[in-house]
């Protein structure tokens, strides 16, 4: 079964996992052994006593168990603390797995759990797992070996009250099923219900800047309500059955003390069983009962947790789409890069190409521009370089050998891409940068920095390039974080070098200059500029006209403006907006 399958990520935690049923052991052995020895003082150490007027004996039972109660108690907490630090251990370890298995996705793997379900998975359902896991070593051992015991001491000391258990617990086993039964589908549903509020909520707080501009914070509360609504009427659904378990098994437990101190009084006025004994029999019954009921409540979490298991199996198991192969390829010549009727689709589906039939050939060092609509597939063909994601069909060159062929580091390492959505995350400036080269010396990043046009503002802010950017990096405005995005590319120094759309939040002025930084800081490196303003891409050696996931037309400013009508369009439109 899944779940068992994950246990192995105990790890060096197992000896926890391990240790906490024998511990468990011990106290059932001391829960045991206590009632008879209880029998035993009431009905023989007493009335001895009592005879011979010295209580030596009493007291030295007493003394014995207060002891065995606090032996007892002391390895029940070591069992509980034996499961707390094996459970831990275990979902820490479970987690890393997780984490470091989403590491290898690929964008399309990523595309197909969603981050929200993947934040899900690695909090609530890990939880969840391991709840489990401390209940079932705490558990496993223990009842089933307590309901053993209790049956034999019990048996031992009177086997003709025995019958009475065979009243009891089929009802009580019966009352279990029925109400688990019907519990069961209630509770999964609620589980449902729950996953759909965490994504809710997830969603929206990553995207809680947007929900603000758009005012639309009502509207989300709304929604929020109806969705915990939801979940409020499942569980209230779920419980109103469980509650039945209390009210059942305090009838079972009392019409056994009932019935028992009715016939061991019968047995007790005829002389065939004593007072003490009869009193350590009903403790036994009652254990047999609880253990009973421990088992069904083990029962009932472990398959209520299974969903949360299949989640966390469906995350580990998952194939990362994108792999380096065997004997790769780790160095990258040069910057060539050459389409050969290149077709991709995100669904893989051959039929439905969102890029179709590309093939070109970009020279080392060239400077390429990349004209579109949006959704012409300017993204995506970018994205096909660095192998991001992997081409449906044809295949693609870079400096002479085909992405598939590098090892994806090293490939990945030279194709550097400043991302349309771009991502800072918390920590200082220099951090942040230092992620595109981590031995990169200051030198270097203020240089990096020059040329991207954002070494002047770095400096104006308080602390510089040690200043804390944030969660996101909100601290800086988009421009600025643009401007730090392409610094952070630069320093990888890489042989092709990718903007989508980086400059869009920076002013004609400063592309410019930033254009031409890049001109002097890196001659030899390929570089392949999208964007949405003519003017940041004329003054390229090449431009390529994308339309609807194809290319029109591939040439210079001036061929373009001859004999390409898109290109001619735009840009005159484009001129208008500036006159
Ligand atoms: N992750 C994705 N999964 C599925 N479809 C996508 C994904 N990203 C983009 N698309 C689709 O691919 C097409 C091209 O998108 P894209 O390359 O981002 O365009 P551009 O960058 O030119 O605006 C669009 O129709 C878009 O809907
Ligand atoms: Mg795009």
């Amino acid at each position: 079964m899944q779940f068992f399958r994950l246990l192995k990520y105990a790890g060096k935690y197992k000896k926890y996992l391990i240790l906490c049923p024998i511990v468990m052991i011990g106290e059932v052995v001391m829960e045991m052994l206590l009632p008879t020895i209880t029998a035993n003082l009431i009905d023989k150490v007493i009335p001895e006593s009592a005879a011979s007027g010295n209580i030596t004996r009493v007291l030295l039972y007493g003394g014995l168990m207060l002891l065995m109660a606090l032996v007892s108690m002391g390895f029940g907490m070591a069992g509980s603390r034996l499961s707390a630090l094996g459970g831990m251990g275990f979902s820490r370890n479970l987690r890393q797995a997780i984490f470091e298995k989403v590491q290898k996705y690929s964008f399309k793997n990523i595309d197909k759990f969603s981050t929200a379900s993947l934040v899900t998975r690695l909090t609530t359902d890990v939880n969840q797992t391991q709840n489990v896991v401390m209940m079932l070593v705490r558990m496993a051992v223990r009842s089933p070996l307590m309901m053993v015991m209790a049956i034999i001491m019990a048996f031992r000391m009177n086997s003709s009250l025995m019958p009475i258990l065979l009243v009891t617990v089929p009802i009580l086993l019966l009352a279990i099923v029925v109400i688990m039964s019907k519990a069961f589908p209630r509770f999964q549903i609620m589980m449902k219900k729950y996953d759909a509020l965490n994504a809710s909520v997830q969603e929206n707080l990553i995207a809680i800047r947007v929900v603000k501009a758009f005012v639309r914070a009502s509207h989300e509360k709304e929604k929020f309500e109806a969705s915990a609504d939801d979940v409020t009427a499942t569980q209230r659904a779920a419980e109103r059955v469980v509650i039945w378990n209390g009210p059942i098994m305090q009838i079972l437990m009392n019409g056994s003390i009932i019935a028992l101190l009715w016939l061991g009084g019968g047995q007790i006025i005829g002389g065939s069983m004593q007072l003490g004994a009869l009193s350590s029999f009903i403790q036994y019954v009652l254990q047999i009962l609880m253990s009973l009921m421990m088992l069904s409540f083990l029962f009932v979490s472990f398959v209520l947790a299974r969903a949360s298991v299949t989640r966390i199996c469906e995350v580990l198991d998952e194939e990362p789409e994108i792999e380096s192969p065997e004997n790769a390829e780790t160095e990258v010549e040069d910057g060539s890069i050459v389409f050969e009727n290149v077709g991709f689709s995100y669904s893989g589906d051959a039929s439905n190409l969102v890029l179709e039939d590309a093939s070109f050939a970009i020279r080392s060092g060239e400077t390429i521009g990349v004209i579109g609509g949006t959704g012409s597939a300017k993204t995506t063909l970018v994205s096909l370089i660095p192998r991001l994601y992997d081409v449906t069909c044809g295949k693609i060159l870079v400096g002479g050998k085909d992405v598939r062929d590098y090892d994806i580091h090293a490939l990945r390492n030279q194709v550097a891409m400043v991302l349309q959505k771009n991502v800072l995350f918390s920590g200082s400036i220099k951090d942040n940068l230092r992620w595109g080269n981590e031995n990169a010396t200051d030198e270097e990043i203020v240089a990096a920095c020059q040329a991207s046009a954002a070494h002047e503002f770095v400096q104006s802010f308080p602390g510089g390039y040690d200043m804390d950017l944030g969660q996101g990096g909100v601290n800086v405005s988009g421009g600025q974080k643009q401007r730090l995005c392409i610094a952070r590319a630069l320093l990888k120094k890489p042989k092709i070098i990718i903007f989508d759309d980086a400059t869009s939040a920076v002013d004609t002025a400063t592309d410019a200059r930033i254009r031409e930084a890049l001109r002097k800081h890196m001659p030899e490196t390929t570089k392949i500029i999208i964007a949405q303003r003519i003017t940041s891409v004329m003054d390229a050696d090449r431009i390529m006209v994308l339309n609807d996931g194809r290319i029109m037309d591939f040439g210079t400013h001036d061929e373009l403006m001859q004999r390409s009508t898109i290109y001619k369009e735009v840009f005159t439109s484009q001129q208008k907006g500036v006159a």
